[in-house]
């Protein structure tokens, strides 16, 4: 009995003590977690694009809520670059966001940013502000890719 509350007690202190990002049991785990958050959210922001063009009807709604799933992706996504996690699996992310992590720092800063603003501008159902606040997000990511991962 005294163990088993012992061994709770031990697990409640882990659980605490991990940061989210140490929530990978191997890298590779974290690889596939990156890669799919990034996979979804290219996907709604190709159904954010395709309203903002005109290629689909705007529908404030909808545009918001692929907007709220961006922004809770964006969210979870670089909790996933991991220390030791660069030459795993098919990853191809480049080591420089490792060594140069001040760098990587504002890149994300930057995303968060502009995905911030679209947040706003999704909650605010104005296609104007969507479209120019989902142009800067789509220009964040790429430049994020040309600088920190392998073509
Ligand atoms: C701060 C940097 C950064 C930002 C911002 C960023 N990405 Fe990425 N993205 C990466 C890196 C690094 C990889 C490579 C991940 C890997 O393979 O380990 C990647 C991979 C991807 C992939 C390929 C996933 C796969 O299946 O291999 C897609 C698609 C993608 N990103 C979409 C996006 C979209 C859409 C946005 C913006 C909403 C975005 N990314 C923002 C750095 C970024």
């Amino acid at each position: 009995m005294q163990h088993l509350v012992l061994a709770t007690l031990a697990a409640a202190l882990l659980a605490t003590a991990l940061p989210a990002a140490a929530q990978f049991q191997r890298p590779e785990q974290a690889v596939k977690y990156r890669q799919s958050a990034m996979s979804l959210q290219s996907s709604h922001m190709g159904r954010l694009f395709a309203m903002t063009r005109g290629s689909v009807p705007f529908e404030a709604k909808a545009a918001a809520e692929n907007i709220e799933i961006i922004a809770t992706l964006n969210k979870l996504q670089f909790s996933a670059f991991v220390e030791g996690s660069d030459k795993v699996g098919n990853t191809r992310s480049l080591p420089e966001i490792w060594a140069e992590k001040d760098k990587w720092t504002a890149a994300v800063a930057k995303s968060q940013d502009d995905v911030g603003k679209l947040l706003l501008a999704g909650r605010s159902g104005n296609l104007e502000q969507i479209k120019t606040a989902a142009g800067a997000v789509g220009q964040s990511c790429d430049s994020c890719h040309d600088t920190f991962r392998r073509k």
